[in-house]
Parts: C-alpha cells; structure tokens; sequence
C-alpha cells in the first residue's frame, strides 16, 4: 500500500519529489544568445550549471548563480536567477540546490545562435484560462469538457516539439473577482511544467500582457523588463521580435508609442538591420470573432508602423478563434485592412487558442474579408521557423497529442515530430513569406569608425570629417537608451561606457544629414 502511494505520488508529482523548488520556468529579458532567466517557487537555492551534465552531482557542475531577484504576485513567491556570459548555440545543464540542502531533478536549456544566418523554430500562441463558471458548470464553450485540460494538451505538445522558444501573447489565467487568481497561476505553472521534456530540457517563454493579466504579472511571474513591453534580438539580427502590450493605448499612451516608434527607425535602412521583425501583442487588431470587431488606435497608431517599418508578420491573440491573413495593408481611411498590392503587407495571424473557451467566427461565408486567407475554430498554436530568406507558419492542433513521436534530440532539424496533426485549411496548409524587408541600404557609406568594439570602459569614435555635428546614441539589446552625446565638430571622441548599458549594446552615430551607422558593442563588467 505504502510502495504504491509513493509511486503514486512519484508519477503525479515528478517535479517535486526531490526538491523543495518547483513550478520552474525559462524566460529572456536580454541577449538569447548569451542570458537566460530561470524562475521557480520554493525555497531560496544556488543554481549550477555547465555545459557537461553531472546529473544531480551538483558540487561538480563549475558555474553557480544565485538569486538575481524575487518577486512575484497574488500571493505566489518567485525567484529569478539570471544567467549570463553564456556561450551562444550551446546545451547547457543545471540543477538546483535548495536551502534545506535539496537538490532538484537536472534540467537543461539552449542559448540561441548568435548568427543570424542559422534558422531559428518557435511556437506561439496565446489565451490559455480556464472557461467562466457558474456552479461549476462552463458558461462559456470548453468543448472537450475542460479547458484546461485542453491547454494541457498544448503543453504536452510543447514537449515533444521541442522549440527554441516560446511566445505567449497574453491572458494566462481568468483573473476575475469570481476566481481564485493564486490557485489559477499555480495550476498555470504547474501546467507548465508538462512543457519540459522527459530528459529535462526547457524552453524559454516571450511574453506580452493579455487583459487578463495585471499590469506587472509579466515582470512578477517570469522576470521579463518591467516596462511590459520590450524587444528581443533574435540570433542576433535574424529576427528583431517586439511584445507589444496592448493594454496600453497605442495612441495616447506615448511611452511605448515613442520607444515602439525609435527602435524600428533604429533598425530600418542600415547595414546592421535585422533580417526580419515581427511583433506580438494579445488584442487583435480586427478580430474574426463574432462581436469583437476592430480595435481603432491599434489600426491609427500601430498599423501604419507595422507597414512603414517592414514588420512582417503580426502575431495577435484575444478572439479564441484561428485566422490566417493574406499580406495586408489599412485601408487609406484606417476603417479595415485590405490586401496589399506592394510588397509593404502585414501577415496577421491569431487569435489566441491555447485552450480558452471558443468563441463563433463572424464575417462567414460572402461576408468573409477578402484579406482573410483561412478561419476557423479549434484548440492550437502556431509553429513558425525563420531563416534568412523565408519564413513558414503552420498551426498545430491539439489533437492526438498522445500519438505524437516525441522528437528526443537537441539537435533536431526544424520539423515537426511525426504524428503532428496540422491545421488544413483550404487555402494550403502553411504559410511562406519571402524575405523582402532585409535590403540594405548601399548609401550608407562609412564615415567613422570604432574600436574597441569589446570594452569595460571606454570605446573610441574617428571620423574621417570634422565638417559637421554628430549624434552618439547608445541603446542596451531591449532597445532602451543608455546615453546619448552631441558632438561639435571634431576627428575623435572617446566615450565612457563604464556604469551603463551591460552585455551587447548598440551605438548609432549619426550625421546632421541623417546619414547613420551603426556598432554593436559589447559592454563587459
Ligand atoms: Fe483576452
């Protein structure tokens, strides 16, 4: 009877037989290549780690890292220990050991490539809280019985994918007076853990903020940057992927506006843009739900940034149903999309199925938009690798998760395991977009140099005129201003760096014409 308890217990609860941490998870508010988050609940304990796995020997791993920072919300306590100085592209091994001298099971993680040639797989989605109840009876459609368990579902998949990353674009838990929001994130992490492998490999999540969240749960559940909204370099110049919050107004809310706003300018027409920028945020701009309609500031505010600035593609949640665009531009007069005749077109994807309650699709059969390519309804998510030249999307449906051949090895190509029941809608079943947004501007001829380009302290800017102002700007990888310098005319300047701006950074000199250059820099302690 006892053998059988404890089996028991070992089968449900596998995460937390052995240690007194749990309800783990990986997150980035920096480089990919070179930091990662680890988060969890628990007790306080040191993190080692290395590139060869000791298993839970946890004295012979040759790193450790302590608590960087705790938080969390509604109750719940969450450390965060942020890793850095990490080799790009490389498996890394850690364990935790606890203050009571517990050790957890030994997990692993992948930095992500620093080279924007290599390609790079993620799944996406969004909207994964539990239906209304009344009674304990759903109000709203859980069509199996239980959403949740449908949201488990995707979580199981999660694991047998093996992505380098996830992004989750908002409305987690319910979060309602009628909840019990502490016992939701805690089921919601507990969840999460069916995301990581039988051998121990985690993934890391981007986030953005859903409705369903409080303003800060982002920042207190997994420790990305505090401003709820922020962009991460994606193998450094591949994909540039901006977490849009749209709980702030795109329009009169002018801090993210204006930071949304510089950072594209920053990273258009010069010879260090990315090869590709996409953006995340949970409110679709025109929802193909019944009764959710158009989201007017996101169309005036966002859209015409989207199209300005070469975003390729925009990844929505927020309507529970499934919808795929064609490549589409607003409309002259902002009152919808419609298809783009350019090369300047948004794909929109969406609307957030990770196991939410399903919603009824409107503008069905001739009243369907004609810049909508497929729609439909059903529990998924979306599962996108981009290289340099193209872009594929597929939607994953959370169907048959048991029959799916689990991939078992970190070096796996970019496809999905066999058994992956995918959307087939009729309109083909994946989406490709050529890359058309990396032209590098060839007028940016070079009129300064700079060196050392890896520095603690001080880097050295010559020009080869003195004929006019410059502008130094230095910005961290989230796209945040460290400094920034007029110069009078002058051939040389050298810049202190000490105290600002850490890991890779990027320094744009701009010239009174508008002409700029950029450098990235890497700020060492
Ligand atoms: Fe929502």
């Amino acid at each position: 009877m006892l053998f059988r308890f404890v089996v028991g217990f070992l089968l449900v609860f596998p995460f937390f037989a052995f240690s007194s941490t749990h309800k783990y998870s990986l997150s980035y508010n920096d480089d990919p290549s070179t930091t990662i988050v680890l988060g969890w609940s628990g007790d306080s304990a040191m993190v080692y780690y290395d590139t060869i796995d000791y298993g839970t020997n946890y004295s012979l791993y040759s790193q450790t890292n302590g608590i960087s920072r705790t938080g969390g919300a509604h109750s719940i306590t969450r450390h965060f220990s942020r890793l850095s100085n990490l080799e790009s592209n490389t498996l890394y091994f850690f364990v935790l050991h606890d203050v009571q001298g517990d050790t957890s099971l030994r997990f692993s993680f992948k930095t992500l490539s620093d080279n924007p040639m290599d390609s790079v797989s993620f799944i996406s989605g969004g909207d994964s809280r539990d239906g209304f109840k009344v009674l304990g009876v759903y109000t709203e459609n859980c069509p199996s019985g239980s959403c949740i368990e449908q949201r488990r579902k995707g979580n199981r998949l999660v694991a047998k994918i093996r992505p380098d990353f996830i992004s989750f674009n908002g409305d987690f838990v319910m979060n309602q007076v009628t909840s019990n929001t502490t016992t939701e994130w805690n089921n919601w992490l507990d969840d999460w853990q069916l995301t990581i492998t039988p051998d121990g490999r985690m993934f890391p999540l981007l986030f953005s903020l859903g409705n369903h969240e409080d303003n800060s749960d982002a920042y207190e559940m997994f420790d990305v940057p505090m401003e709820e909204y922020y962009v991460i370099n994606i193998n450094n110049g591949l994909l540039r992927f901006y977490c849009l919050n749209s709980e702030l107004n795109p329009c009169t809310e002018t801090n993210q506006l204006d930071w949304f706003t510089n950072d594209l300018q920053l990273h258009s027409g010069s010879s260090n843009d990315p090869l590709w920028k996409f953006a995340q945020y949970h409110v679709a701009t025109y929802s193909m739900a019944l009764g959710y309609g158009m989201e007017s500031n996101q169309m005036e505010c966002w859209v015409n940034l989207f199209e300005q600035y070469n975003i390729s593609l925009a990844i929505e949640s927020h309507g529970h149903v499934t919808k795929w665009s064609y490549p589409c531009v607003a409309k002259n007069d902002n009152s919808d999309f419609e298809l783009s005749s350019s090369n300047s077109g948004v794909v929109y994807i969406g609307e957030g199925q990770w196991g939410a309650p399903h919603r009824q699709l409107d503008f069905l059969g001739l009243n369907q938009k004609p810049y909508i390519r497929d729609m439909d309804v059903f529990d998924g998510f979306f599962y996108i690798t981009v290289n340099p030249s193209k872009a594929t999307i597929r939607t994953v449906k959370f169907k048959d998760v048991d029959s799916v051949q689990a991939h078992t090895s970190n070096v796996l190509g970019k496809n999905l395991p066999i058994g992956t029941t995918i959307w087939e809608p009729t309109n083909g079943n994946q989406i490709i977009i050529e890359n058309n947004a990396s032209i590098i501007n060839e007028n940016t001829s070079s009129f300064c140099s700079v060196y050392p380009t890896i520095s603690s302290d001080y880097i050295q800017i010559d020009f080869q005129n003195n004929s006019s102002h410059k502008t130094l700007e230095l910005y961290n990888s989230l796209g945040i201003k460290c400094k920034q310098i007029r110069l009078s005319p002058t051939k040389k300047y050298t810049m202190d760096i000490s105290g600002i701006c850490s890991g890779v950074s990027y320094l744009y000199v701009k010239e009174q014409n508008g002409k700029t250059m950029p450098f990235r820099i890497v700020k060492t302690p």
